[in-house]
């Protein structure tokens, strides 16, 4: 199934798929500063400003900045004004996303299934216009605040959406290789794990792809259990993490308690060249999560062949895994607001369609040396 590692063509039609989707088409955080959070954007991540919306356009009450690099696009939103919901928002759960956009043909009938089949409305669907043409909007509700915004723009050709306006950064912002997004994660509560991959499956027709449980995702201190569901053309990853018991503190249950809610732990973005995106994400100041030199011992054994130099890789602390299909190259962010709550994951894959399982062990272990220093394990 070589659509699994593909971005959102427009064209991801398959038969007898009962719930659409081309792709994933934004991804909105509500945050404290959108402005600065903007400027973070451009200079460590290298993405471009294209978009605006706030009291220069007309809108009083919040700021919009649109970024995007490749297909990969984000919305900064901040509230203008103390009761505004938005502020609501960011002080229960921090900075965090509010939305996982998902590019539909047809909201009105994707909105209306959604319901049939046991979603709760976020909005009902509604067009806006401006002078490009006309977008059709409609969203359903997911774990914790997070929604689904479903978006209809083939009759569309303005910047982002009616009321925003298009921009420049002035910032020099150089692209990454960042292109487009592979999946994003939730983590939900104790025993909520089953109930949102049934929802995916029951509303959208999302397939059950992989299950890790506690034996697969575990430390001395503490484990989480996975599983990951994708839509019809697998343009779209879901993987739902909800924590397990532990002698210690799950870094799940660390993210739940910080969030204050389920919510979205992770975005991944897939890269073309892992080492030239890392190299420039790590000169642009990002910082990810280290792993010890010892990581790198059996990877020959573990992965066999791989067209990268290690040395390169051990340098910039890549993680490397294999399965069946091929292998895959991935590194993780530490979390990119105050609260440890969401980070990114930088991933290539050559060939492999799966997760990194054999990561994870360094990987978390990695998560509890930053739990331990946050007195949170
Ligand atoms: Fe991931």
């Amino acid at each position: 199934m070589e659509t699994l590692t593909k971005a959102a063509p427009a064209t991801g039609a398959i038969p007898n798929d009962t719930f659409p989707i081309n792709g994933t088409d934004h991804i909105e955080f509500y945050v404290g500063n959108a402005k600065q959070s903007a400027l973070y954007y451009q200079a460590a991540f290298g993405f471009e400003w294209v978009a605006y919306m706030g009291p220069e356009t007309g809108v009083r009450d919040r700021v919009s900045y649109v970024l995007q690099q490749n297909k990969i696009r984000l919305v900064l939103t901040s509230a203008l004004t103390p009761d505004h919901e938005i502020a609501r928002h960011v002080a229960l759960h921090g900075d965090g996303v509010k939305v996982l956009a998902l590019w539909v043909d047809d909201v009105e009938k994707a909105y209306h299934t959604a319901l049939q089949r046991g979603a709760e409305s976020a909005f009902a669907p509604k067009t806006q216009r401006d002078e490009h043409g006309e977008v059709v909007m409609a969203a359903i509700k997911t774990y914790g605040e997070t929604i689904h915004t479903l978006v209809e723009r083939s009759r569309y050709a303005g910047p982002f959406l009616p009321g925003y306006a298009a921009r420049k950064s002035v910032y020099p912002a150089k692209p990454v290789g960042l292109q487009y997004v592979d999946h994003c994660v939730g983590n939900v509560e104790l025993g909520g794990m089953n109930k949102w991959v049934k929802f995916y499956q029951d509303v959208m027709g999302f397939k059950l792809l992989i299950t890790f449980d506690d034996k697969d995702i575990s430390t001395e201190y503490s484990a989480l259990m996975s599983k990951v569901v994708s839509n019809g053309n697998g343009y779209i990853k879901f993987p739902i993490n909800e924590p397990a018991k532990g002698l210690k503190k799950s870094q799940i249950e660390e993210y739940l308690d910080f969030y204050r809610s389920a919510g979205v732990q992770h975005i991944a973005v897939a890269t073309n060249d892992i080492i030239a995106t890392v190299s420039q994400l790590r000169a642009n100041g990002v910082d990810f999560l280290h792993v010890p030199e010892s990581y790198y011992d059996d990877v020959p054994e573990r992965v066999g062949a791989i067209e990268e130099n290690l040395d390169d890789l051990k340098k910039l602390n890549i993680l490397i895994d294999r399965d069946e299909d091929g292998y895959l190259l991935q590194l993780f962010t530490k979390p990119v607001q105050d609260r440890p709550t969401v980070f990114y994951e930088i991933i290539q894959r050559r060939g492999a369609k799966s997760f990194g399982k054999g990561n994870f062990k360094a990987l978390f272990e990695a998560i509890e040396r930053e739990q331990a220093l946050r007195g949170t394990l």
